[in-house]
């Protein structure tokens, strides 16, 4: 039996929740939300699209039952508020920190073995909130931002190069933000066929300069953070790990010297497997996309250090 817990049945959440039932991920799928009632109706209404879809995991709503959790293999965490037009990510520190550390130290608790997916914004510093609290090592605790990034930005290229998204191949790395995330342009590639080639400087620009904003983009249209892609890329990360599939994903994980950085976590391109991430890759960078990497990674050091202004850590 595996069983995955979603922390938080919010839009991410339980749209994380429903991609995993349907896919069939784990057998067991268990929200958990601080509101009255919410992710029993969420759990309901999804179990009763069982038969329409064809899947047999179940998916089971709690209202703050850490017990019920209990021995879950992976645990994703969405709790927190999501951001409002004109915010950045990083202004949501002061409210879900206190969130996530409450939650992982609740779900540890009951699943002490479980490997931890992080959602909540800031996702880097929360994610590095996760590691320094827990304790945890470190291979199971992962930040899945550049998961979302990357299929952006594969997105964006398949628009702009008028082809099918599953054809294009595409990395994000650095920080989980409008102005630190890296779309690695260089090494995009359609059908093997770098992007650089077939489209101008221009073009390549434009489409690094929209997913870098694409989060920001669609908070502007739908009022509040979207919820679809992150929801899906949580459970594509997720399943990575379950089902052992030494997929390389961007995530965002603690480095320790690793790309000349140490004592925080960030994205870079990872190996997930049944032991979470399993290795680094190590990009050889240009110059300039070191200095974008450095860059990013002073950004986000400056929002950890709101953690420990606020003796959080
Ligand atoms: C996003 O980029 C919610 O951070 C998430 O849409």
């Amino acid at each position: 039996m595996s069983k995955v817990t979603v922390v938080g049945a919010g839009n991410v959440g339980a749209t994380c929740a429903n991609v995993l039932a349907f896919n069939e991920v784990a057998d067991e799928i268990v929200m958990l939300d601080v509101k009255e009632g919410v992710s029993e109706g969420k759990a309901m209404d999804m179990n009763q699209t069982a038969q329409l879809l064809g899947f047999d995991s179940k998916i089971m709503g709690v209202t703050n039952d850490y017990a019920a959790t209990a021995n879950s293999d992976v645990v994703v965490i969405t709790s927190g508020i999501p951001r409002k037009p004109g915010m950045t990510r990083e202004e949501l520190i002061g409210v879900n920190a206190g969130i996530v550390k409450q939650v992982a130290e609740n779900i540890l608790k009951h699943s002490p073995n479980a490997i931890l997916v992080i959602i909540s914004n800031p996702m880097d510093t929360m994610t590095y909130l996760t590691a320094k609290i827990t304790g945890l090592p470190k291979e199971r605790i992962i930040g899945m931002g550049g998961a979302l990034d990357s299929s952006r930005f594969k997105y964006y290229l398949s628009q702009t190069l008028g082809v099918n998204a599953n054809e294009v191949e595409g990395m994000v790395i650095g920080g989980h933000g409008d102005t630190t995330m890296i779309p690695v342009t260089r090494l995009a590639t359609y059908k093997g066929i770098p992007v650089t080639e077939l489209l101008t400087p221009e073009a390549v620009d434009k489409v690094a300069a929209d997913t870098m904003v694409g989060g920001a983009t669609l908070t502007g249209l739908l009022g509040t953070s979207a919820w679809y892609a992150p929801g899906a890329a949580g459970a594509y990360v997720v399943e990575a790990i379950l089902h052992d599939q030494k997929k390389v994903i961007p995530c965002s994980i603690l480095l320790e010297g690793e790309y000349g950085h140490e004592d925080l976590c960030i994205g870079v391109p990872v190996v997930l497997g049944r032991k979470g991430w399993e290795k680094i890759i190590d990009l050889k960078l240009t110059a300039e996309e070191k200095a974008k990497f450095d860059a990013s990674a002073a950004a986000v050091h400056k929002t950890n250090n709101v953690l420990k202004e606020s003796n959080i850590i």
